[in-house]
C-alpha cells in the first residue's frame, strides 16, 4: 500500500484527470495556490454547501441566510483589527529562498514529538496487551512525560513570544529546537517579519490612498455590519443566526498542500448571536451541532478531533477548532469561536451607530455576544475527497480505483447505461434518465463495454449504475448496480427513484 505522500499525490492527479479541480491558468503555467473546479468538482462543491446550508438554515427556523459583497468599506478591517493584526510571523532560509511561516514551522516540529510519543504509547499498548492503561502509562512513563513536557514547553513560548511581539524569541525558538529548511535541511534562517495577508485594491480612481479597499479576508464580517438590518427587518429574537456561504481571500505567503491553504477560497459562515452570559453554552452546543454535521456524513469519527485553543484571540472566550485527518496529518478544518461582542462593539464604536437588542424580557437593550462556526469549502472538499479515494484489489487481481463519496455528496447520482447502442434499447434509456433527471444530477452514457463504464462511474464517485438490456423492454425492470458493495439488483423502474432517494437522508 503507497504511504500517505504517494496517497495525497494521486488524489491530486485523480482529481484532475476525472474533472474534479484544475491548477487555476494552467495553460499559462498555473497561478500559485488558485485553483479551478471542474464539471465533477463544482457538483460536489455545490453539494457541500447545499449539504451545510440545509443544516444550518433550513433546518434552523431561528437561522437566516444572507449574501453579502465582497467589497466593503475600509474601515470595516480597521475595526476587525483585520488591518493591524492579521499578521503571519513570516522566515526565511537564505540558503533555499524558501519562506515560511513561523507557526507552521514549530506546529510541524510539535508534531514529530508528538508523532513520537505515538509510537511509544502503540509499543507499550502492544506488550500489555488488554491490561493497558493508557492515560497512566502517558503520565508515569518518563520518555513520554519527557517529551510532553518538551511540546508544552514549546507551544507556551511561542504563544508568550507572539503575543508580546518578540519575533527576535521566535527565531531563537526555531533555532533552538534544531528546525532545518525541508528545502536546502539548513539552519541558516533571516528574522522573523510580520506580513499582513489581506488583498488590496482600487476603488475608483486609483491616485487617492483614500480609495484603497480589501478583498474580504473572512465572510463573518459581512453579517456582523448586517446584524441590525436582519434583525429588524426578520424580527428576529435571541439568540438567533446569520448564515452565509462566500468568497474569501488571504494573501497566503506559504500557500501549500493542494487545496489545503489557497489564496481565494470560500467559507461557510454561522455567527449566532446570544445573550451575554449564555455564550459558552451555546458554544459547547454548535461544537456538539458541528461535529454531529460532520459524521452524519457516515465519515469515521475517528477521523475527526477536537482541538481547543490554548492561546486565545483577544476577541475570544472559548474557541476550539474541528481538525480532520488529511493525508497529510490532523489539520484544522473548521473553527469554532465564542467571539464575545468584540465585533458588533468595534462596529459601533467605528461606524457611530448602535448596533444593540431589545431585550423585550428584561427591557434592557444590550451588544449580543457571539459564537462562530466557520468552516472552508474547499478543505471540506478536500476532506471528502481524501476520505473517498480507495484503491480496492479485487478478486481477479485487478485495481478497482472508487471515490467512496458521501452518496448525498456525490457529483453524478445515477448513470444510466443501455446495454446495447440499437435494439431500442438507448430510447429506453433516454426515457429512464428524462424521469429521474429533474430530481437527480444523471449522466448516460453508452459508450465502451459495460466493465469500463462501471469503472469510470467508480472513479468519479457514482453511487448507481443502472443498465438498460433486452429483458427491460419486455418487464419494465433494470439492473441496479451499488458502487460500494457491487451488488447487482434487478427492480422495477418505477423503484429506482425512491432506491436512490433512501440514500440522500440526512441526519443533521
Ligand atoms: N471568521 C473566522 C475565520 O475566518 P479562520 O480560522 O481564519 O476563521 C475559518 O478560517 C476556516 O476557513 C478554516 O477553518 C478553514 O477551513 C478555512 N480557511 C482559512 N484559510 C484558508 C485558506 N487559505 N484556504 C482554504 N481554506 C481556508
Amino acid at each position: 500500500m503507497a504511504n500517505n505522500e504517494e496517497i495525497f499525490k494521486k488524489i491530486i492527479a485523480h482529481s484532475k484527470e476525472y474533472g474534479f479541480i484544475f491548477p487555476s491558468s494552467e495553460i499559462y503555467d498555473g497561478l500559485a495556490a488558485v485553483y479551478d473546479y471542474g464539471q465533477y468538482g463544482v457538483e460536489l462543491k455545490n453539494n457541500i454547501k447545499s449539504y451545510w446550508w440545509k443544516s444550518m438554515v433550513q433546518y434552523h427556523e431561528n437561522i437566516v441566510g444572507i449574501d453579502t459583497a465582497i467589497f466593503m468599506h475600509p474601515t470595516i478591517w480597521k475595526a476587525s483589527g483585520h488591518v493591524d493584526a492579521f499578521n503571519d510571523p513570516l522566515i526565511d532560509n537564505k540558503d533555499s529562498k524558501k519562506r515560511y511561516r513561523a507557526d507552521v514551522l514549530i506546529e510541524d516540529h510539535v508534531e514529530k514529538i508528538e508523532e513520537k510519543i505515538q509510537k511509544e504509547v502503540k509499543k507499550a499498548a502492544e506488550r500489555f496487551g488488554d491490561t493497558f492503561d493508557e492515560q497512566q502509562y502517558r503520565t508515569t512513563n518518563q520518555r513520554v512525560v519527557e517529551y510532553q513536557e518538551k511540546i508544552t514547553s514549546i507551544k507556551t513560548r511561542f504563544v508568550d513570544s507572539l503575543e508580546k511581539g518578540d519575533l527576535a524569541d521566535i527565531k531563537t525558538l526555531i533555532e533552538e529546537c534544531g528546525i532545518v529548511c525541508p528545502v536546502s535541511g539548513s539552519k541558516n534562517w533571516t528574522e522573523v517579519r510580520q506580513f499582513n495577508l489581506m488583498f488590496s485594491t482600487q476603488m475608483g480612481s486609483v491616485s487617492e490612498d483614500s480609495n484603497q479597499i480589501f478583498l474580504r479576508p473572512e465572510t463573518a464580517q459581512g453579517i456582523f455590519v448586517n446584524y441590525l438590518n436582519v434583525q429588524k427587518s426578520g424580527r428576529m429574537k435571541l439568540p438567533f443566526g446569520i448564515a452565509q456561504i462566500g468568497k474569501a481571500f488571504r494573501n497566503e505567503i506559504v500557500a501549500r498542500q493542494f487545496i489545503f491553504r489557497m489564496r481565494e477560497f470560500e467559507q461557510m459562515e454561522m455567527q449566532y448571536f446570544v445573550k451575554p452570559g449564555e455564550e459558552l453554552k451555546w458554544f459547547e452546543f454548535w461544537k456538539d451541532a458541528r461535529i454531529k454535521w460532520h459524521t452524519s456524513l457516515g465519515i469515521p469519527r475517528e477521523k475527526y478531533r477536537f482541538h481547543d485553543h490554548d492561546k486565545l484571540a483577544h476577541y475570544a472566550n472559548a474557541a476550539a477548532d474541528i481538525e480532520f485527518e488529511f493525508p497529510f496529518g490532523f489539520k484544522e478544518l473548521e473553527g469554532i469561536h465564542s467571539r464575545t461582542d468584540f465585533d458588533l462593539s468595534a462596529h459601533q464604536k467605528y461606524s457611530g451607530k448602535k448596533l444593540q437588542f431589545f431585550d423585550p424580557e428584561t427591557n434592557e437593550s444590550y451588544v449580543p455576544y457571539v459564537v462562530e462556526t466557520s468552516i472552508g469549502v474547499d478543505r471540506m472538499f478536500l476532506a471528502v475527497l481524501s476520505n473517498a479515494y480507495n484503491e480496492e484489489k479485487l478478486e481477479d487481481g485487478s485495481i478497482r480505483v472508487v471515490l467512496n463519496i458521501p452518496p448525498v455528496l456525490a457529483p453524478i447520482k445515477a448513470a444510466i447505461f443501455p446495454l446495447v447502442k440499437k435494439d431500442g434499447l438507448p430510447e429506453k434509456a433516454r426515457e429512464i434518465m428524462d424521469l429521474l433527471k429533474f430530481d437527480y444530477m444523471c449522466q448516460y452514457d453508452e459508450k465502451d463495454a459495460i466493465g469500463k463504464r462501471y469503472r469510470r462511474q467508480d472513479a468519479i464517485g457514482t453511487p448507481y449504475c443502472i443498465t438498460i438490456d433486452h429483458q427491460t423492454l419486455e418487464d419494465n425492470m433494470v439492473t441496479i448496480r451499488e458502487r460500494d458493495t457491487m451488488t447487482q439488483e434487478r427492480i422495477e423502474i418505477s423503484k429506482i427513484s425512491e432506491i436512490i432517494s433512501s440514500k440522500m437522508k440526512k441526519n443533521f
